[in-house]
């Protein structure tokens, strides 16, 4: 249990940090909470978090370091679309961002910091499964978050900052963006159906996209709390298999008992034809992913129907 250690999460009242804080308030975490609220939502920070309304790029962040075990840095511009049409931004956000954090966190001799990286630093390889080592960012997107690694790299070197680099392929759970510009498949075709109307398929829905349970990437960042075995190294967090996006919109049609079909509309550009990420250095630690993509969809359509009843779509 976390004996009331204090613990700050950047990007808390977005989908995995406000899961995040969740979980780790139930482990017995005091969470101190940052989020500019550009893309989250303060309804869904969990009670009990102590919440600043502050930019990651700001000093006014430095203050609120002091006394904490460990820091989630998870606050990013991370719509790839987004980051196409606003490069200077992404840069500024995710890399200018993450060093302010990594300074704040020198300054406090925070412990460890774990921070968010992307399974989209692998959009150019095409060996699957995907291990750690196989590097080749294309869109702006990437190149930042992989910026940013390089800095969280230097900082331990030079500062002495012990982090660990974590890059989620497809997370999916209650809370997942849907507001964005072009969200995620999973709520996408949910929120569709949900409404009697057609969701829309960029490409011919054979992409295939390694989909991992918030949960689930949940239990590996409480073991990377406290075991000081993936200090300084970078973990895929997948569940090691991958479906299509047909299949994915099957699912959802299937637990909705919709018969809508959807349209299809030309691939977006850039985007990885297969994602499939190689675990085996997370498993390595005794870590698994344990929820079946049937019943993860199943929790994730049943969050937005009572989203739909509260009148919230
Ligand atoms: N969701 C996924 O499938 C996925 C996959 C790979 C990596 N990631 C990474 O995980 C992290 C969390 O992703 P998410 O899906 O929860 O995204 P999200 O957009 O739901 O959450 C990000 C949060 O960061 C906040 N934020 C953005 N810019 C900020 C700034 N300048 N200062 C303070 N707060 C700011 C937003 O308001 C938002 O609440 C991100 O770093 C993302 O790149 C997510």
């Amino acid at each position: 249990m976390g004996e009331n250690k204090k613990i700050l999460i950047t990007g808390v009242a977005g989908f995995i940090g406000s899961n995040l804080a969740d979980r780790l308030l139930k482990e017995g975490y005091s969470i101190v909470g940052v989020d500019n609220l550009s893309a989250g939502v303060i309804e869904q920070i969990p009670k009990g978090v102590e919440f600043h309304k502050l930019d990651i790029r700001s000093i006014e962040i430095f203050p609120l370091f002091s006394g904490v075990d460990v820091v989630f840095h998870l606050a990013a511009k991370n719509c790839i679309e987004d980051c196409q049409q606003d490069p200077v931004e992404t840069a500024d956000i995710n890399v200018r961002g993450t060093a302010n954090v990594f300074e704040a966190s020198r300054r406090a001799k925070v412990r460890k910091v774990i921070d968010f990286e992307s399974s989209a630093v692998y959009e150019g390889i095409t060996k699957f499964p995907t291990s750690e080592s196989e590097v080749s960012p294309q869109s702006f997107y990437a190149v930042s978050k992989i910026c940013a690694n390089l800095f969280a790299k230097k900082y331990g070197e030079f500062h002495g900052v012990t982090s660990v680099g974590i890059r989620p392929f497809s997370v999916y759970g209650p809370r997942q963006d849907y507001r964005r510009t072009i969200p995620p498949s999973m709520p996408a075709f949910a929120i569709k159906l949900l409404k009697e109307e057609q969701p829309i398929i960029f490409g011919d829905g054979s992409k295939r996209r390694d989909f991992i349970y918030v949960e689930d990437l949940n239990d590996f960042m409480l073991l990377c709390i406290n075991d000081s075995r993936v200090d300084g190294k970078v973990f895929n967090l997948g569940s090691g298999t991958n479906n299509s996006v047909l299949e994915v919109y099957h699912l959802v049609k299937d637990i909705l008992k919709s018969s809508v079909e959807p349209t299809f509309k030309p691939n977006l550009s850039g985007e990885a034809q297969i994602t499939l990420a190689d675990i085996s250095a997370a498993k390595a630690l005794g870590w698994a992913p344990k929820t079946k993509i049937e019943d993860g969809v199943k929790i994730l359509v049943d969050f937005l129907k009572k989203e739909k009843e509260l009148g919230r779509l």
